[in-house]
């Protein structure tokens, strides 16, 4: 009797601590999946100071109120960046008035070559509502720190200029500035069209 109890309640602990480590799994896997999970990546994001095309300071409480796209690169890029913004921009249209009711923005990584004018010139070629942001040095840092943001300085053949090796994630923040999703470069624009509604509708 007394050894059976002591095996019910045995099997009950087991039960247990089988839930805890299976909701701690769950708990503890990466967005990579679907890119909308919050748990694990929670602490991307956070306060930053950049700079928008007329000059005037921008940062994290500018975007607060509206759930934010942000995207990562720089001018020069070859190819992703502009297909990223190319499919922003497509997705954006079929959105029609629903993209006004977020923030899509693309940071500039190359502080040396983008500032304000040529970030204008730059996003200009998209969709008017993508707003393209620079900083310095050590803005850029701390940003790309916060969002844990991938990129590095690679010199071209002839070593007399440079490109920029970087992530190609579109980063989904909810309307507080906590961290959504991600969208990754491989994604549809039918796949990063739900992913936006889905920003839009519960971010
Ligand atoms: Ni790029």
């Amino acid at each position: 009797m007394r050894m059976k109890t002591a095996g019910l309640a045995g099997t009950a602990i087991l039960v247990v601590a089988a839930t805890v480590f299976a909701v701690t799994a769950l708990m503890q896997t990466p967005p990579a999946g679907d890119g909308n999970a919050r748990g694990g990546f929670a602490d991307i994001g956070g306060p930053f100071t950049l700079t928008d095309k007329t000059g005037k300071t921008v940062t994290e409480a500018d975007f607060k109120g509206k759930p934010s796209a942000i995207f990562f690169g720089f001018t020069f890029c070859p190819d992703v960046c502009p297909t990223t913004l190319y499919e922003l921009s497509g997705v954006m249209e079929e959105l029609g008035a629903d993209a006004d009711r977020m923030n899509v923005v693309f940071v500039s990584v190359d502080w040396e070559r983008d500032g304000p004018e040529e970030l204008e010139r730059y996003v200009s070629a998209f969709d008017d509502r993508i707003r393209g942001l620079s900083g310095t040095k050590e803005e850029i840092e701390r940003i790309t720190r916060a969002y844990r943001v991938y990129y590095k300085r690679v010199p071209t053949e002839d070593g007399e200029d440079y490109t920029i090796d970087h992530s190609a994630l579109v980063y989904l923040m909810d309307s507080d500035g906590r961290f959504f999703g991600t969208i990754s470069y491989n994604e549809s624009p039918e796949m990063m069209l739900g992913k936006l509604k889905r920003l839009i509708a519960e971010g």
